[in-house]
């Protein structure tokens, strides 16, 4: 592992537990948050639940968080308990997943736009089965986005769907020095 990697992404903490997050994300979701005014949060991929506590800070509506294996500290399965995190220890690749999520959205809060975080294990294929608006998760005026640390997402990839759904492109930013990549995109209303 890079001296650069273990610096900047996996050595540091916040809210007292190691974040495995580099830090832009944070600055990046929390100005998405607030200039898009999210009220609900599906983030495909917890990880260490980082970012989810974020989400959880600033919604006033629902915060769910999907992956497979339960890699959060006990200090941050406690934070999210007291936040009322929805976490679901269950497959994305699953065929019931989407359907399960849809029925959670059902109960979203009033006009507050929904932010599908597409971050987990295989991010194109994720847009594709869960950003699809024939499947009903997202709706007008809802946000997707997608982060990628490293090279696991390129938007070109996604591109003829985002216009086949008549998506429109908010931010496609590179942060050149963290080598990131945040792909954001809104469904119309
Ligand atoms: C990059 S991490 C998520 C980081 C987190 N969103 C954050 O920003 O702090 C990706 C996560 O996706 C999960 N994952 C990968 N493939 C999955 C799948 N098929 N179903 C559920 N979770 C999956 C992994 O277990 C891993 O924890």
């Amino acid at each position: 592992m890079s001296d650069w990697i273990r610096s900047r992404v996996v050595d540091w903490t916040w809210l007292g537990a190691l974040a495995q997050q580099v830090p832009s994300a944070l600055l990046w979701f929390d100005r998405l948050l607030t200039q898009h005014k999210i009220g609900t949060v599906v983030e495909l991929g917890t990880g260490v639940g980082t970012l989810t506590a974020l989400f959880a800070l600033h919604c006033t509506g629902r915060v769910i968080t999907v992956d497979r294996n339960d890699r959060r500290s006990d200090k941050t399965r406690d934070l999210h308990k007291r936040l009322d995190v929805d976490f679901l220890p269950i497959d994305l690749t699953a065929a019931d997943t989407p359907p399960k999520i849809e029925r959670l959205l059902s109960m979203r809060r009033g006009d507050e736009p929904v932010l599908l975080f597409i971050d987990g294990g295989d991010k194109r294929l994720e847009f594709e089965q869960y950003a699809d608006p024939a499947r009903g998760i997202v709706k007008p005026g809802d946000l997707i986005a997608i982060h990628d640390c490293g090279h696991e997402f390129n938007p070109a990839t996604i591109r003829e769907s985002v216009i086949a759904w008549g998506y429109l492109r908010i931010y496609e930013v590179q942060m050149a020095e963290e080598n990131t990549r945040l792909a954001v995109y809104s469904v119309p209303r």
